[in-house]
């Protein structure tokens, strides 16, 4: 039996602003009105080791882009260890603000570490755990950070990189093919994108 039996692993990914945050609790009440039973999690985070790997990944000690990529990586292999898979095998529906794909985005090609060790990283840091879906909330460059102004989202140390570093990691995301992976258009006001949300979702429960 697959470790995750009736359970269901279903991923928000994006870049800054994308409206994730905003997303994700209205899915949630969707998946929950279905009547089906629902863990959220955000990543980095989630777990006492995980929430420790947050504090030092999000304030402004500097890293380099290797220490970074263990720490998050840590967070994740604790999440998945202690979280994820537990759930997914009580045949729970996971919600994960952001997974693996964040990884490459953010760390493979925003830092500028060798992709395929990246994607071998994340492999082993969760065991080769695979959402079953992945919805990727788009963005024309340059209107995530307008929004995250806007919202006056206090920036971390990683919403403070520079505007060239957030336009590869939003151009990335658009071009994001395979299994699994679905794209919404970020752009669009949050219920028209939470209702396109549910939509893909409601496919994937079909599916046994
Ligand atoms: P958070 O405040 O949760 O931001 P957001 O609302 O954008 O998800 O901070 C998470 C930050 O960590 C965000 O800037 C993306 C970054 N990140 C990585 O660089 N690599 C990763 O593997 C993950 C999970 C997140």
């Amino acid at each position: 039996m697959s470790a995750r039996a009736g359970g269901r692993f279903i991923v928000l990914e994006g870049p800054e602003g994308a409206g994730k945050s905003t997303v994700a609790p209205r899915l949630a009440e969707r998946i929950r009105a279905a009547g089906l039973p629902l863990v959220t999690v955000r990543e980095p985070g989630g777990t006492p080791v995980a929430e420790a790997a947050r504090r030092a990944l999000l304030e402004d000690h500097p890293a380099s882009g290797m220490a970074e990529l263990f720490l998050f990586l840590a967070a994740r292999a604790d999440l998945v260890a202690a979280v994820i898979r537990p759930a997914l095998a009580a045949g729970q529906v996971v919600l994960a603000d952001r997974y693996e794909l964040s990884t490459e985005a953010y760390q493979a090609v925003g830092r500028g570490l060798e992709p395929a060790f990246v994607q071998a990283a994340n492999a082993a840091a969760t065991g080769g755990l695979r959402a079953d879906l992945t919805l990727i909330l788009d963005l024309p460059d340059g209107v995530g950070r307008q929004r995250q102004l806007a919202g006056g989202k206090a920036g971390d140390r990683l919403d403070r990189e520079a505007e060239e570093f957030h336009r590869r990691v939003a151009a990335f995301y658009r071009g994001v093919r395979g299994p699994g992976i679905v794209h919404l258009d970020g752009s669009r006001p949050v219920n028209e994108v939470a209702e396109a949300a549910w939509d893909a979702v409601e496919g994937v429960l079909k599916q046994h």
